[in-house]
């Protein structure tokens, strides 16, 4: 899909004006041919109540555009849910119908505290959302890809600087989005650890304020991190962490902000082993590296004034006769040891040693974001990510971002407590309760074990990544706001 302002409408081009209309009222907008829409309501007897619709096609030569007008119910009931609606609705409705060059003018309903900038961007956000496929893999049958533009009339031609921009953030937002959905559907067989780092090289090779850094077995074991290395002992999969370092700010010392996220192209439990069904879900156990993808695509696209480090900490967990066995007792980067219980709670394992690795970046903050416990999904569901943090401040900025971005997050207490549960008879640690308790905090319980230099968050999005259609990109708006918030807030310090 394109998306452009236009305001001197050329005749001819385009095929579709899409508007929307409240109880009692009339539109607001000389596009639309005021007496026709009137006759029209009146003889279907439209009264603009929620998901009533109207589609006008004119028989007279001097409108060349039909008319979509959407039901929008009481106008002081508006709000950000009732005009999400809206705009999946004009998406229903153009899709039916075929339409391929709109003017659009959804973006001029006046909701309380919304300004265009959000409208915009949260319209190109929905209808890239559900004009996204993941086909690549269907040999017959393939809807072929056609291009819709979307033109954004103004009402107001004031707020042309701010839908210019809001074009620009929301377009890039949505390619990341889209460029880390198809990198999290992807099948195991094909990506695994190695695909992926060849993936992050070949996206951000040679470009200017960007560096990588790719560990391998051999490396990844020299600098001592065992507890990484036991999840991939049987798998065929060597596992590679792959660094993505973000420098854009003139102090080039500046602490970065390091974001982790989990990457288990595929997660059979090893040898305390799933059960089969839903087990090919696993392949989005990698959910987490994913969204760094997006993530980091986008800020070096909006060239944010920021320093981040990226970490995509992959592996695949795997059963066979080398695998890690429950009893297994490991040492950890920290020097603190684990006794594994169960070879299911393997995403603790890979964070625990980069948590402790990145120490040496010297981080202003570190969130790692991982589909870490079934528990978390239990707890949530889909709407909300679990947040479990050490640092109060950090917890507000991401509840903001998350409310911002309609990505919303949770919080959950990490409780000092339940660390008893992870109490071992002979390591210093359990990789996990024996009890089914507090599963999302047990394990933030668990990593708040090797994160106590730094500010941290920790996000479970076991419940919020995917669902039943495929990877979902959450929680790539939620951080990316958060960035893009904190780089505005470093402007202005
Ligand atoms: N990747 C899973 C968590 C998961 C499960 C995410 C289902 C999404 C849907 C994780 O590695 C795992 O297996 N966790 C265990 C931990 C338990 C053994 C303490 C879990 O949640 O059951
Ligand atoms: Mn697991
Ligand atoms: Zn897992």
């Amino acid at each position: 899909m394109k998306y452009l302002i236009d305001n001197k409408l050329k005749k001819y081009k385009y095929d579709c004006v899409i508007s929307n209309i409240f109880e009692n009222n009339t539109i607001n907008s000389n596009l639309i041919n005021k007496e026709l829409i009137k006759k029209e309501q009146q003889k279907y007897n439209f009264k603009a109540k929620k998901n009533q619709y109207l589609i006008i096609k004119p028989c007279n030569n001097n409108i060349l555009y039909d008319f979509i007008i959407l039901g929008s119910g009481k106008k002081e009931k508006i709000n950000e849910n009732i005009f999400i609606q809206i705009i999946k609705f004009s998406f229903k409705l153009i899709k039916e119908n075929n339409y391929k060059n709109i003017i659009y003018l959804l973006h001029n309903i006046k909701i309380k505290n919304k300004n265009i900038y959000w409208k915009i961007k949260n319209i190109i956000d929905t209808l890239e959302n559900l004009n996204y496929k993941f086909n690549i893999f269907k040999t017959y049958n393939i809807e072929k890809k056609q291009t819709i533009n979307i033109n954004f009339y103004l009402n107001d031609l004031n707020e042309y600087k701010e839908a210019k921009l809001s074009i620009q953030h929301g377009y890039i937002i949505s390619k990341g989005i889209k460029k880390s959905k198809d990198l999290n559907n992807m099948p195991p067989n094909i990506c695994n650890s190695a695909y992926i780092a060849k993936l992050i090289n070949k996206q951000f090779k040679d470009k200017d304020n960007l560096q990588l850094l790719f560990l391998n077995n051999k490396e990844i074991e020299k600098i001592g991190m065992n507890a990484y290395l036991s999840v991939a002992k049987g798998s065929k999969n060597q596992s590679i962490i792959s660094i993505i370092e973000y420098k854009n700010t003139k102090e080039t010392n500046k602490q970065p902000i390091i974001i982790i996220g989990k990457g288990l192209t595929f997660d059979s439990g090893g040898i305390s082993i799933k059960p089969s069904n839903l087990m090919h879900e696993m392949k989005y156990d990698m959910s987490g590296a994913a969204a760094i993808y997006g993530i980091m695509f986008i800020i070096n696209k909006l060239k944010l004034n920021l320093n981040v480090t990226g970490i995509l900490a992959c592996s695949e967990n795997m059963p066979d006769s080398n695998s890690t066995r429950p009893g297994d007792v490991i040492k950890t980067l920290s020097g603190k040891t684990v006794e594994i219980i169960n070879t299911d709670a393997e995403g603790r394992l890979i964070l625990c040693d980069i948590l402790t690795f990145i120490e040496k970046f010297n981080p202003k903050i570190v969130i790692d974001i991982a589909t870490l416990t079934n528990a978390c999904k239990v707890a949530l569901g889909d709407k909300f990510s679990g947040l479990m943090s050490n640092n109060k401040k950090l917890t507000k900025k991401l509840i903001k971002a998350g409310l911002e971005t309609r990505d919303y997050i949770w919080e959950l207490p990490i409780i000092k407590n339940y660390n008893k549960f992870l109490h071992s008879n002979i390591a210093d640690l359990k990789n996990c309760s024996d009890k089914s308790f507090a599963g999302a905090i047990t394990a933030a319980c668990f990593l708040s074990n090797f994160t106590k230099k730094y500010k941290w968050a920790h996000l479970d999005i076991a419940g919020t990544a995917w669902n039943n259609k495929g990877s979902t990109g959450k929680p790539i708006k939620l951080i990316t706001q958060f960035l893009i918030n904190y780089s505005n807030f470093l402007k202005h310090k």
